[in-house]
C-alpha cells in the first residue's frame, strides 16, 4: 500500500491522535447492538494502523477507552475489554512483521487483571520496534494525567530534588504518560462532535484538529488519507503571523 496521491510523503504528521467515536449510533443505523459497532471499529483500528505504519507516520495515538467510559454499562465495558485483547493477541505477529511497537497511556492498572497482562505482553514483546509506534489510550483522561504529573512534580520539590523554578514545560512534558512521545501535529474526531473529551488536554496544544462527520467503522483509508491531506493544506504558525512563517 503506496501513500495516496493527494498526501505529501515528505509532510506527513508525525504524530497522529485520533478520538474513535460514533460506533454506537453507527450500529444504531444498521439495526444492530452497540458492541457490533465497536466490533466493526476494531477492523478500522487495523486498517488505520496498517496505513499509518505503511504511510511512515512515526506515532499513532488511538482513545480506545477514557476514565469516564467505566461509566457504561457493564456487558459493553466487558466487551470493549474483550475486543481489545482479542485485539492484542490477534495482531501480535503482524505487530512484529510490520515493526510497531505498542505503548498505551492511562491508569491501565485499572483494566481487568487478563487484559492488562495481555497488554504488558504485548508492549514488551514489540518493545524493540521501531517503524510506527502504535499507542493506546486506555482508561485515560487528560486531567488524571496532569494530577498524577503535579502530584510526583510536587513530591519532587518537597523532597529537595529539583526546585519550583526548574518547572517548565520540558520538566511537565517528562512527567506526563506520553513522555518521550513527540506531541500531536493532527488530532482527528470521528463521529460528528466538535469536542475533545479530555483527550490530550496538553499535548494537543498547536495540534490541528480535523472533525469529521464519519463514524469511526466506516473510517477507513480514504477517510485517513482525506484527514492528512487537509492537515497539509493548513499552515501552522505556532502563534507566529504568516509572514514570519514563510521567511522561516
Ligand atoms: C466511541 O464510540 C468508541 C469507544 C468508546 C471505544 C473505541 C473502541 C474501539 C474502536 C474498539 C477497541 C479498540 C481497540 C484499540 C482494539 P461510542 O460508543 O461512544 O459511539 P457513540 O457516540 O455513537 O455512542
Amino acid at each position: 500500500m503506496s501513500v495516496p496521491q493527494s498526501i505529501d510523503p515528505k509532510h506527513l504528521p508525525r504524530h497522529v491522535a485520533i478520538i474513535m467515536d460514533g460506533n454506537g449510533r453507527w450500529a444504531k443505523q444498521q439495526n444492530k447492538p452497540r458492541l457490533y459497532g465497536h466490533k466493526v471499529g476494531v477492523d478500522s483500528v487495523q486498517a488505520i494502523v496498517e496505513c499509518a505504519a505503511e504511510w511512515g507516520v512515526e506515532v499513532l495515538t488511538l482513545y480506545a477507552f477514557s476514565t469516564e467510559n467505566w461509566k457504561r454499562p457493564a456487558d459493553e465495558v466487558g466487551g470493549l475489554m474483550g475486543l481489545l485483547k482479542n485485539y492484542l493477541q490477534k495482531e501480535l505477529s503482524r505487530m512484529l512483521k510490520n515493526n510497531i511497537r505498542l505503548t498505551c497511556i492511562g491508569d491501565v492498572e485499572k483494566l481487568p487483571k487478563d487484559v492488562h497482562k495481555v497488554l504488558k505482553n504485548t508492549i514488551s514483546d514489540t518493545s524493540k520496534n521501531d517503524k510506527l509506534t502504535l499507542n493506546l489510550a486506555l482508561s485515560y483522561g487528560g486531567r488524571s494525567e496532569m494530577i498524577r504529573a503535579v502530584r510526583m512534580i510536587a513530591a519532587e520539590v518537597k523532597s529537595g530534588d529539583i526546585k519550583t523554578d526548574d518547572i517548565d514545560e520540558k520538566l511537565i512534558d517528562s512527567h506526563l504518560y506520553t513522555a518521550g512521545l513527540p506531541d500531536p501535529d493532527l488530532l482527528i474526531r470521528t463521529g460528528g462532535e466538535a469536542r475533545l473529551s479530555n483527550f490530550l488536554l496538553w499535548q494537543a496544544s498547536y495540534a490541528e484538529i480535523y472533525f469529521t462527520d464519519a463514524m469511526w467503522p466506516e473510517f477507513r483509508e480514504e477517510a485517513f488519507a482525506s484527514a492528512i491531506a487537509e492537515y497539509q493544506r493548513r499552515e501552522r504558525r505556532f502563534g507566529k503571523t504568516s509572514a514570519q512563517v514563510e521567511s522561516g
